[in-house]
């Protein structure tokens, strides 16, 4: 039995391993936990500075008394870490501790259970498993904690001694995959940021709202094309940081064409356009799916459904077309439809429609109708009908991104 439920650890923690955004990784930790001790609700809360913050939360009871298209509601807050309140105490000590019933903790212990929360949501927390999640380092990257374990009749138990030490396992592999999610993640950030210095329109605004506008396309299409829900969940996040590191070819691209206040002239809109595949270079040594993806969507985010976009069928590497698709004029033959990766066509949709709704040095802001109007006439034409199918589809979740990041006033 416990080397069963050993080998459903390890194989849990392998399938954690595979997601690289943080986000998406804490939701599937949870759910997994959750599932593996038969708890009723959880949450995860992270190291930010001297405090926790309070990131993720899931409770089966509240989520089955929601309507069908109403969310959890609970507010991002923070904790001290100190020894006042359960979780402090966790990070704090970096000591597990088990709850039979919140409202009966012994006075001598320093903590006590805050019930606003319980009184808010109307819910009874009886167990409370917490524990520390901790690197190899000795240091706490956060906390996890597990609420109203159930026997199979489904009647509220404490935790047992037995889980403790499971989930102290489970804690450990979950904070080296947090760990390495958050370095990933801080690499691509200074990539980004580092963008963000050379060229003052890809703005952290405008790679947060392209990325997100591109996950909820895909999702849309996704869902529409029956993917399986797995499936999209493994290439959602991949997606996100790649559509923000779209641009990230623009690095190489001088200030005098890039921060040009006018229109570009020919000469200088063909030096622009290396941008494609001189992103695609930097993932050159793909180690990963997300290598892969990330170069193909800085290669292809200026295809055309139509075979008029660019740079087509270029060779990343050698700055050449790809041998056998030499076209006139020694350049690559155009990339049309199909021939263009699906996360290429998507990323160009997020990408002019968040263009359109922008300024730029080179242009206003365009009105909703207008652009609407310019998506529309556009598909089939520049962009692939099913991704602007899913486009007019989740048009109001795009907005509500839009408002999700706005640009800073300079
Ligand atoms: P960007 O500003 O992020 O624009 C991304 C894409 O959105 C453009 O790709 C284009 O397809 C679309 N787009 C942007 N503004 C408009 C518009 O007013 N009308 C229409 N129909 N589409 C628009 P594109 O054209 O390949 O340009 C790639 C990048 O090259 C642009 O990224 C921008 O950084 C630069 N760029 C393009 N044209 C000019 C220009 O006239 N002046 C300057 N300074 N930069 C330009
Ligand atoms: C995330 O990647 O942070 C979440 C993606 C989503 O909102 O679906
Ligand atoms: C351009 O800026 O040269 C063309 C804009 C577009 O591709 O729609
Ligand atoms: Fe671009
Ligand atoms: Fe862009």
């Amino acid at each position: 039995m416990e080397t069963q439920k050993i080998d459903l650890i390890t194989q849990i923690s392998l399938d954690i391993n595979e997601v690289k955004d943080l986000d998406i990784l804490l939701e599937r930790i949870l759910t997994r936990v959750r599932k593996f001790f038969n708890a009723d609700a959880g949450s995860i809360y992270l190291k930010q500075g001297d405090r926790l913050k309070f990131s993720h939360t899931q409770n089966d009871t509240l989520h089955k008394r929601l309507g069908p298209n109403e969310k959890l509601i609970y507010s991002t807050f923070f904790i001290p870490i100190n020894s006042r309140s359960i979780a402090g105490y966790v990070a704090k000590n970096c000591q597990i501790v088990n709850i039979s019933d919140a409202y009966k903790i012994n006075g001598s212990e320093p903590y006590t259970f805050d019930s606003d929360y319980d009184s808010i949501s109307d819910y009874r927390t009886h167990s409370i498993l917490t524990v520390p999640m901790i690197n190899q380092r000795g240091d706490v990257l956060g906390v996890m904690q597990i609420i109203n374990a159930q026997n199979s009749q489904g009647n509220i138990i404490p935790f047992s001694r037995s889980d403790e030490s499971l989930i102290n396992n489970f804690a450990t592999s979950a904070a080296l995959a947090v760990e390495r999610a958050q370095m990933t993640r801080n690499i691509i950030m200074r990539m980004i940021s580092m963008a963000e210095l050379r060229d003052p329109t890809e703005t952290g605004a405008h790679v947060n709202r392209v990325a997100a506008y591109s996950v909820e396309l895909y999702e849309t299409w996704a869902r529409k094309k029956d993917v399986p829900v797995y499936q999209i969940e493994r290439q959602r996040d991949i997606l996100r940081m790649a559509a923000m590191l779209h641009d990230v070819g623009k690095v190489a691209i001088s200030d005098l064409i890039l921060k040009k206040p006018g229109q570009l002239l020919p000469q200088e809109f063909d030096i622009m356009k290396s941008h494609t595949y001189i992103g695609a270079r930097l993932f050159k040594n793909a180690q990963s799916e997300f290598d892969d993806v990330a170069a193909e969507v800085a290669l292809s985010h200026h295809e055309k459904w139509d075979g008029t976009g660019y740079p087509g069928h270029m060779d990343p590497i050698s700055g050449k077309p790809v041998p056998g698709f030499e076209g006139p004029h020694g350049k690559p033959l155009p990339k049309k439809g199909e021939e263009i990766p699906l996360f290429g066509r998507i990323v160009a949709v997020a990408d002019v429609y968040d263009a359109l709704c922008s300024r730029r040095s080179y242009k206003d802001p365009w009105d909703d109708g207008r652009i609407v109007e310019e998506m529309h006439r556009s598909s089939g034409k520049h962009f692939d009908p099913e991704v602007i199918d899913a486009f007019f589809s989740c048009l109001d979740v795009l907005k509500s991104i839009a408002e999700r990041y706005p640009d800073d006033k300079k």
